[in-house]
């Protein structure tokens, strides 16, 4: 088939290196020309595992190429996927954006030239693909198309894993010809995961219901640390034992300094707010937004409280990312985090593995960038760990010792090992627990 996909983000490309290599050819357009020349070089835009591989591979054999033509991608295409950013543009109203995917729609339509498929893939308000539908008729009456939602529940860091092992795929279709398309479209898949079809309208929700449910374990998580922090129990084990409930089941149980991300903050905010347009009242997930929002300021006083006797204080940051194995700083508590600190006449020194160049986009010069580790925390008074790398679970404990100033750690992650770091006689917390 050919597979047109317009956005090529962290959805959008992933989903298109993944359909090259499934078989499809596949054309993706995106308004960023400087995008679409680095992507056609094989050089990749974002930092996601294995996808520079990949797309190298489909564009030698000819499986995939960029443009930032809307037209040549949708003349050329039987299925187009829209995978464009759904942003909260107006906080007053803290309701996802759908004007990007309309806008999309608009430039589309006058290029139907035979029947096509239009799948959304960015998150939508519920009812957005009958509002695209109405669009278009209204634009095109002579029109062949349908249009299906089709979520997306990758995670970025291994968006390439979950594409090829996906643990579910929705769709929502309202015609027996969409649906044997998206059966043809993930064809190879469908061999290990089937296809839950669905109404459109519920599968728009289902994308909103799963985030802000993973936003209401995270909170729950987060909240039973807070009363851990005051008893003998430790939530690292308490995690455990929780999780090895299978009703429950163990992931998304990891305390923290709050979701974040360009995904759960979003969905909540959004779920709420549509809700609230058919006089439905979400406290539960009002709560838990509120909640993750109060979370990272409750960090960023706890990293004062540590080093409250320290004139100017000299913070070294491990972790930029909202979580590891990606680039991404949109809504990462370690940004909030960093901009409440700034308030207090101290200074920061910061390090990440991937996410260095996105995170000054946001916060230029007014933290200092170091080149490992080791140089972040060279003379600080406190390490605080914010996104859980890998490689900081590895960190050099004794090098550490000798080169800062005051040997304070906060592990935002729970992800140091506390024997070797009471070993070399750090002053040292994490999240809902002592040692
Ligand atoms: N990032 C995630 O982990 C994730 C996961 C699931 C779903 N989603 C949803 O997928 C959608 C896309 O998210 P993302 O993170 O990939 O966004 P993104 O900002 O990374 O990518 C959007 C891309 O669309 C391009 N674009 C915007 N308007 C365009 C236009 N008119 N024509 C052509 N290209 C255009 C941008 O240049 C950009 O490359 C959102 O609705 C998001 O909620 C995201």
């Amino acid at each position: 088939m050919k597979v047109g996909i317009i956005g090529t983000g962290y959805v959008g490309l992933p989903t298109g290196i993944g359909f090259a290599e499934l078989g499809h050819i596949v054309i993706c357009a995106d308004n960023d020309v400087n995008k679409v020349q680095a992507l056609n070089q094989g050089k990749i835009t974002l930092y996601e595992k294995d996808a520079e591989k990949l797309l190298i591979k489909n564009i030698k054999s000819k499986k995939i190429y960029f443009t930032s033509s809307i037209k040549e991608c949708v003349i050329n295409s039987d299925v187009i996927i829209i995978a464009v950013g759904t942003p909260i543009v107006d906080t007053n109203i803290n309701m996802s954006d759908m004007n990007g995917v309309l806008d999309v729609i608009k430039e589309i339509t006058p290029h139907l030239n035979k029947y096509k498929l239009i799948a959304v893939k960015s998150t939508v308000a519920v009812g957005t693909c009958h509002n695209i539908e109405t669009l278009i008729k209204k634009i095109s009456p002579e029109a062949k198309f349908d249009v299906v939602s089709l979520p997306e529940f990758l995670r970025e860091g291994f968006a390439l894993y979950d594409f090829f092992n996906p643990d579910r795929i929705v769709a929502g279709v309202g015609s027996i010809k969409a649906k044997t398309i998206i059966n043809k479209l993930y064809g190879p898949l469908l061999k290990k995961t089937k296809i839950l079809f669905v109404n459109r309208q519920s599968s728009e929700l289902i994308k909103y219901a799963s985030n802000s449910f993973l936003a209401v374990k995270i909170s729950f998580v987060n909240e039973l640390a807070n009363f851990c922090e005051k008893t003998k129990a430790d939530i690292n084990e308490v995690s455990k034992g929780l999780g090895l409930d299978k009703r429950i089941g163990s992931k998304f149980l990891s305390p923290g300094p709050g979701y974040g991300g360009s995904c759960f903050p979003k969905d909540t905010k959004s779920l709420v707010a549509m809700a609230n347009k058919y006089n439905v009242d979400m406290p539960l997930i009002k709560t838990v937004i509120k909640e993750n929002e109060s979370r990272k300021k409750q960090i960023s006083h706890r990293i004062l409280d540590l080093i409250k006797k320290i004139n100017k204080p000299k913070i070294a940051i491990l972790g930029l990312a909202f979580k590891a194995g990606t680039d991404d700083c949109r809504e990462s508590p370690a940004i909030d985090i960093i901009f409440e600190l700034l308030k207090h006449n101290v200074s920061i020194n910061a390090y990440d593995p991937q996410a260095m160049q996105t995170c000054f986009k946001i916060l230029g010069n007014k933290i200092k960038y170091s080149n490992t580790i080791y140089d972040a925390v060279e003379d600080a008074d406190i390490l605080v760990v914010l996104t859980e790398w890998e490689q900081f679970k590895n960190i050099d404990l004794k090098k550490i010792s000798l080169i800062m100033k005051h040997k304070n750690i906060l592990d935002c992650r729970n992800i140091l090992d506390y024997k070797k770091v009471l070993k070399y006689k750090f002053n040292y917390e994490y999240i809902g627990g002592r040692k």
